[in-house]
């Protein structure tokens, strides 16, 4: 049986769960559950009221251009997803820190060459992004000792991290070594980490995108590598997933490249979160994890 049908009836075996494209009667679909949707799909259920993510992103349902106005979205928000992410943002920054990479190229060769880690001391994180994530993101870094800025558009606060506003963004960058990205993509985000942005970074500059492949300006990331600008890179997601084949990341020692997997959601954890906002869904309750539509996330 398909994993998300399996998890939903075990929270709930009453329930009617389809799996698109064979989906009996349009009509009686109320509730959907989708990941990268084609257009025109979610469009063919005149009776849809809630769309749910199977993840924490929602940007290919805010981009739909079919998916119907009056149908409201949420997210899956699940303590597995922060937990994930933040071990593989801390990951990231101890990769860059010990070398890890260069590490992997000289045993491939047998060469011993020590190279000086990045003292502790001498890095800031800054976090773009102040949501569920990144707020994940900067507890994990602080409790292993990490300083840590947030910077968000909106200019929340996360409990005692200097947080920088929409404004402040210049003064968040100079302040950081690391950049660490998880904004959620809108048509203001998009393309905001470019060749000014990685210009303004302080020494032992490097970038950890997990956000989204829109984020990044692919062709500023490269200029800024081989200027010097940023050290390095690891990325895990990208413009086009799978990142193609003749894609020149893939040559790139100084961009690690893994393939989307900084946060999977667990169908058995999200299921929990999918059924209840379906049962307050039929109550007409208010929704857990609703997104503004109009903001994107
Ligand atoms: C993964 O990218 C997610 O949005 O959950």
């Amino acid at each position: 049986m398909n994993p998300w049908k399996e998890a939903i009836l075990e929270t709930d075996p009453d329930l009617d769960v389809e799996i698109w494209p064979r989906v009996e009667k349009n009509e009686r679909v109320t509730f959907a559950v989708v990941w990268n949707q084609p257009p025109n799909v979610l469009n063919s259920y005149p009776n849809l009221g809630v769309v749910s993510s199977l993840g924490a992103g929602v940007d290919h349902l805010i981009s739909d251009k079919t998916l119907p106005e009056k149908v409201k979205v949420t997210r899956v928000v699940i303590p597995s997803l922060k937990e994930q992410i933040s071990d593989y943002v801390l990951n990231a920054v101890m990769n860059y820190r010990f070398n890890t990479a260069t590490y992997v190229d000289q045993k491939r060769i047998g060469q011993w060459n020590p190279i000086d880690p990045i003292q502790k001391a001498d890095l800031t994180v800054g976090v773009m992004g102040l949501g569920e994530m990144g707020q994940s993101i900067i507890e994990r870094l602080q409790l292993n000792g990490y300083k840590v800025f947030g910077w968000s558009r909106s200019g929340s606060q996360v409990g005692n991290t200097v947080c920088y506003g929409g404004d402040q963004f210049d003064d968040f960058l100079r302040r950081t070594n690391i950049l660490v990205n998880a904004l959620p993509l809108t048509s203001e985000t998009n393309g905001i980490l470019d060749l000014e942005v990685f210009k303004k970074l302080t020494s032992h500059s490097y970038l950890i995108n997990v956000g989204r492949g829109a984020h990044l300006i692919e062709e500023d990331l490269i200029y800024a590598l081989d200027t010097d600008a940023l050290q390095g890179a690891c990325l895990d997601v990208f413009e086009e997933e799978p990142l193609p084949t003749h894609h020149s990341f893939w040559n790139r020692p100084k961009i690690m490249v893994t393939p989307h997997v900084a946060a999977i959601t667990d169908p058995k954890e999200a299921a929990k979160v999918i059924v209840e906002n379906y049962k307050l869904s039929l109550s007409g309750m208010s929704l857990m994890y609703e997104v503004d539509r109009g903001k994107g996330y």
